[in-house]
């Protein structure tokens, strides 16, 4: 079964990269976020309160290992603590692409 999930993700990355969908739009990413996101997370920084251990898009921006690419396949995958969200591959990459544009 992870076999099977590692090599889905790697034809979807290798899709990916061959269709450079990368050129996404970060202002509708920040518009879906806002939708989307702020109730847990903090989307940008006039906003005040979300949710305490959840972290702020900024400090996701500023990881180490922060890249577009990964938040983009993180959104589109099922992921535990947070829930599903029906974005489509363009949107999920528009909202990494927001997030990858508060990476300083
Ligand atoms: C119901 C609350 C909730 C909502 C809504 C939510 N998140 Fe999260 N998010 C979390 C929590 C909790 C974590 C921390 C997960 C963990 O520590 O494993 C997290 C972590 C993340 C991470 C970091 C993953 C990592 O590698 O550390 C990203 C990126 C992320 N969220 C993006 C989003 C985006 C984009 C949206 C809107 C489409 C969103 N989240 C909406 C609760 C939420």
């Amino acid at each position: 079964m992870r076999g099977l999930v590692i090599r889905v993700l790697a034809v979807a990355a290798a899709t990916a990269a061959s269709t450079s969908v990368w050129a996404a739009d970060a202002d509708h990413g920040a518009d879906l976020a806002r939708r989307w996101c702020a109730s847990c997370h903090l989307v940008e920084g006039t906003q005040k309160q979300a949710s305490a251990d959840v972290p702020s898009f900024s400090q996701i921006a500023q990881k180490a290992d922060f890249t577009p690419e990964k938040v983009a396949f993180f959104l589109l995958d099922p992921h535990p603590k947070m829930p599903s969200f029906p974005l489509n591959r363009l949107e999920a990459a528009d909202i990494a692409a927001y997030i990858g544009s508060l990476r300083k």
